[in-house]
């Protein structure tokens, strides 16, 4: 159903003009439900604690949802809840079909998707098909060689060096840092870790895997969720006879444990990895279509190269991911107009004739976008994700302009941040940014009634929450809902789109459908006013007037405004989305 439909969303290069003019041609057809939608990132422990615990849980989220429906979001995306010993906060998985005490039960479970369907909201589950936990059932079984368990995981034999000792099969380092090779002595093998050693990484190449894999999607599929956001793609296979990857000469790394001392030629990226997905594709379809023909979505993690990004929408004949993470804008492009024009031509240039977009700042594994930028140009990064052409996906708290908390060693949980030490915890640890929700000024920011919280709240919760900012006519959340309204529009939706800069720091975009009002969105990224800014020197077709729609917080121009799109004036950080008269 949805296949034959994400075909015709071209959205292919129009023209890439010589003065760095960049067109791309709108969208004609219906868009399906997850194409208009914003995704909601939920980190499941730090949204809501209902039970005093300090963590979050289900019934949190439950009784709290109406939140994500306030901002105008239609999906919301939970990281892990499924049981797991919580080494790697969720993505260590020791039952795929159970949900951890921590966050409640499956009739918890079942309630939050009843109250999702009340507010018309979908729910997405987290989904790791890379590794399990180590207390997996299966991992158990498969240290014992217990069929059908024995080759569930990646198993080596040691090598043995010159004297005789005990070596691991090769010079893999893991992602977390270390050696990604852990020996079992009552197996006599070496199993593979791309992250913590309590993830052991499941053996793709065995169907039997694969398989469950699928009756586990199945699984939440019958309990009504809306479809899996998939962990770690590009981890899940391996080079056969595990040969040891050559130092990374680029990175500048010399420390022997760090993930960036190796080129992971071996360990990433491998071909068999669009497969999986395309599998996992064909069963959300199939649900689908015996169902009720609406579409299970596929989000899928990768940090990778755009060419392989792009490989994960499938091919011609077979779809794969309706949409590979785009991290461009979430790579630090500074205040640099120029670097946010060349990330969004990267994606669009190359995105497929059967690919649709999708544009995100952050999410649980980076620094939280208000402080990687600046907390002035929230209201600007979200008019960003929220107006370009495509799907947004919002991490909790960015509505609000949350940032970054500072965390202890002695506070920090984050394996990430463990492995580095003492002395380097803070440049790995991604604790900073899933520090609990900041919902209003009451101790604990309104996030637990209990006397105790797993992370730090940032003491700015004070004046940075939800309540305070949903009293205040002008404010990151209110800013926030004007966007999700301005995205209902056909213009948002499907309009055409052009990129224009004008000197350093203005990133300049408009989007226009046919007898529909254009968009005209204007960023200041740089910290200087600028002044008798000329638009009309950069867009062809600009009437000369427009009207303002959404400004910045601090903005002095106000809603319903006239301005000159010849004379222009914007305050450092300062973004603004105008109307203009469609030709
Ligand atoms: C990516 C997840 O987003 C991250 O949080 C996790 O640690 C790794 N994959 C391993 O599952
Ligand atoms: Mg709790």
């Amino acid at each position: 159903m949805s296949w034959p439909l994400t075909v015709a969303f071209a959205l292919v290069v129009l023209s890439t003009g010589c003065h760095g003019d960049m067109d791309w041609p709108g969208f004609e057809g219906e868009l399906d439900w997850w194409q208009k939608a914003v995704f909601y990132q939920i980190y499941p422990r730090s949204f809501k604690d209902s039970d005093g615990d300090g963590i979050s849980d289900l019934k949190g989220i439950t009784n709290n949802l109406v939140h994500v429906y306030n901002l105008g979001a239609a999906a919301a995306w939970l990281s892990p809840i499924y049981k797991s010993p919580m080494k790697d906060f969720g993505y260590d998985i020791s039952n795929y079909e159970e949900i951890d005490p921590i966050f409640g039960t499956i009739d918890e479970f079942k309630a939050l998707v009843a109250r999702a369907k009340e507010l018309g909201i979908k729910i997405i589950m987290d989904f790791v098909p890379n590794h399990s936990s180590d207390q997996h059932e299966w991992f158990q079984k498969s240290i014992k060689r217990e069929d059908p368990y024995t080759n569930y995981y990646v198993w080596a034999d040691p090598k043995i060096d010159a004297d005789g000792n005990r070596k691991p099969p090769s010079n893999w380092i893991s992602v977390f840092g270390g050696p990604a090779w852990e020996f079992v002595e009552e197996r006599g093998q070496y199993y593979l870790h791309q992250f913590d050693p309590s993830q052991p990484d499941l053996n793709l190449t065995n169907d039997l895997v694969v398989e469950e894999l699928l009756s586990a999607m199945d699984f939440w599929m019958d309990l009504g969720v809306g479809g899996f956001r998939v962990d770690a793609v590009n981890h899940m296979f391996e080079a056969d006879g595990f040969p040891d990857e050559p130092r990374n000469n680029q990175s500048g790394v010399n420390d022997p444990n760090d993930y960036g001392y190796l080129d992971h030629i071996y360990t990433k990226d491998d071909p068999r990895c669009y497969g999986v997905i395309e599998r996992f594709r064909a069963r959300v379809d199939a649900f689908a279509a015996e169902s009720d023909n609406v579409t299970r979505v596929l989000m899928t993690e990768a940090y990778t190269s755009i060419e392989n990004a792009m490989k994960y929408f499938g091919n011609e004949t077979v779809p794969g991911s309706h949409m590979p993470f785009n991290f461009l804008l979430i790579n630090n492009l500074g205040r640099w107009a120029k670097n946010f024009s060349d990330a969004v031509s990267l994606w669009m240039d190359n995105l497929p004739e059967r690919g649709w977009a999708n544009w995100l700042v952050g999410n649980h594994d980076q620094h939280r976008a208000a402080t990687r930028y600046a907390p002035e140009l929230v209201d600007a990064l979200n008019m960003i994700i929220t107006l370009l052409p495509g799907t947004g996906v919002t991490y909790y708290g960015e509505e609000i302009g949350m940032e970054n908390t500072f965390v202890t060693w002695q506070e920090t949980q984050d394996p990430q941040g463990c492995n580095a030490g003492p002395d380097h915890y803070q440049e790995k640890s991604r604790d900073p940014e899933r520090t609990p929700f900041q919902w209003n000024d009451e101790p604990f920011a309104g996030f637990t009634s209990g006397n105790s919280t797993w992370l730090p709240v940032n003491p700015n919760y004070v004046k940075l929450n939800v309540k305070a900012q949903e009293l205040e006519t002008v404010s990151h959340i209110n800013i926030y809902k004007q966007l999700l309204s301005v995205r209902e529009t056909p213009t948002a939706q499907k309009g055409d789109l052009s990129i224009r800069t004008i000197g350093d720091h203005l990133f300049a975009f408009t989007r226009n459908y046919p007898d529909e009002e254009g968009l005209l969105v204007l960023v200041n990224l740089g910290l200087e006013e600028m002044n008798n800014v000329n638009l009309q020197t950069v867009f062809d077709k600009l009437p000369e007037e427009a009207t303002v729609k959404i400004t910045s917080i601090f903005s002095k121009v106000i809603a319903g405004e006239t301005v000159d799109t010849k004379d222009m004036t914007l305050l450092p950080n300062e973004g603004l989305v105008l109307g203009i008269s469609s030709e």
